[in-house]
């Protein structure tokens, strides 16, 4: 093929003249993504190998070398008939060319991008194709990712992120700080906000749309006769996360403070994936009956029946703490043959004796206007009892999706990184 035996990168300058393609300014967002993709390096080479004339070898200015696959790039191609200019989707039938798909011609245009044309691809053939220089570099990927969490004890208490509700209402700045700590500790509090109704979910809404449950879109916790869930009396709530008999349980957790009169009723939290975390070094067989021995939570009530069968802690496949699913108040029974029972029960008490370990775990008392923000999936949280009739407590509570959490970070992050 002409474009191995003679590479034209030596004439960028010359191409990037005389090939002027018309869709460059039809390609308003560059790859196809909103995302500002930069490097201070150069595209300085680009050839065929030699052994597979669909790879292609990128040479940048500071000597780093990629090879990009030529299905791969015919499949990025983000010109007007490959992907919508609107939507940024893609539209290009991914079966429309062939698997031996190779460019015919490529070059190095003056302001660095790639320029590569197919041979016979569609009516007409020479279909051209243009990728930023940047984006190249960053290998097609999407933005790096949210912050990973960091494990904490009891020592957060004196350190606990705190976030001032005007301003996390008010800057973005101040909106993506507080969600970047929250994606790193998976607690934090938003203080001084007005000890109403209904700001809870304003403040919910600054990140997403609130995860409705059968406890409504807002929930009030406040002890009523007749309760549906221990939440909802006066009874501690040993520590735990929310809905775990829910296929997803929700992803964060708003918990509005409008009244805490009452005696008792502290709040305590601890760090899940710190606890299993100690567990798998610790003791790795009661770590693996509980990634293993699946549990089945049910919440039921006159209108509701879930339930989820999974174990307490969730892996990812690389081994990584997914989440943890603990709640001793709804967990049913461990799904496990007899024989395996005992084994099960005390690797269960272990997780369970260490969230009572108090280098793990912290309490505090939550004043009016503080909202609690906290990782459902990974930080546990309960209460101490309290004496109902004495004064007013009430918490308003809310969810937001862990999804719309990362989506509002990368999206601030557009702009603010
Ligand atoms: C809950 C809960 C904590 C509290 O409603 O699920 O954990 O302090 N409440 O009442
Ligand atoms: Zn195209
Ligand atoms: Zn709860």
């Amino acid at each position: 093929m002409a474009g191995h035996a003679q590479p034209v990168y030596e004439n960028a300058a010359k191409n990037a003249a005389e090939n002027t393609v018309e869709n460059i300014s039809e390609m308003p967002h560059g790859m196809g993504d909103l995302y500002p993709y930069s490097t201070d390096h150069r595209l300085v080479h680009v050839a065929m190998a030699e052994t597979d004339a669909q790879l292609l070898h990128l040479e940048w200015s500071d000597g780093h070398r990629q090879t990009l696959h030529a299905i791969w790039l015919r499949e990025q191609c983000a010109c007007v008939q490959c992907r919508h200019p609107a939507s940024l989707e893609r539209i290009l039938d991914q079966t429309g060319y062939s698997l031996d798909i190779t460019p015919s011609h490529w070059s190095i245009l003056e302001n660095g991008d790639l320029r590569l044309t197919w041979p016979s691809d569609g009516p007409g053939g020479g279909h051209v194709s243009l990728y930023q220089a940047a984006w190249l570099r960053h290998g097609g990927r999407p933005p790096l990712d949210v912050p990973s969490p960091m494990t904490w004890g009891a020592a957060l208490a004196e350190g606990l992120p705190r976030f001032d509700f005007g301003s996390v209402m008010a800057r973005e700045d101040a909106l993506l700080e507080w969600l970047e700590t929250l994606r790193q500790t998976g607690l934090t509090y938003v203080e001084n906000a007005p000890a109403a109704e209904g700001i809870v979910a304003n403040l919910a809404r600054r990140i997403g749309t609130l995860r409705e449950t059968n406890f409504g879109g807002l929930f009030e916790v406040v002890a009523v006769p007749g309760a549906i869930s221990n939440a909802y009396t006066a009874e501690e709530l040993p520590l735990h996360v929310d809905l775990p008999a829910r296929e997803y349980q929700p992803g964060f957790q708003f918990l509005h403070c409008l009244a805490n009169e009452t005696q008792g009723g502290n709040s305590l939290y601890c760090d899940g994936l710190a606890v299993a975390e100690k567990l798998r070094t610790e003791d790795a067989a009661a770590f693996r009956a509980l990634t293993e021995t699946p549990i089945i939570f049910r919440y039921h009530d006159e209108d509701t029946d879930y339930q989820m069968r999974a174990p307490l802690i969730g892996l990812e496949q690389d081994g990584t703490v997914r989440e943890i699913r603990f709640n001793p108040a709804i967990m049913t029974v461990a799904d496990c043959p007899a024989a395996a029972y005992r084994e099960f029960q005390r690797a269960y008490r272990c997780f369970l004796t260490l969230t009572r370990d108090p280098g793990l775990r912290l309490e505090r008392r939550m004043t009016a206007g503080e909202i609690a923000v906290f990782d459902n999936r990974r930080v546990l949280h309960g209460r101490r009892a309290f004496t109902a009739g004495g004064g007013r407590r009430h918490l308003q509570g809310a969810y937001v999706e862990l999804e719309d959490v990362n989506s509002k970070i990368r999206v601030l992050r557009r702009h603010l990184r």
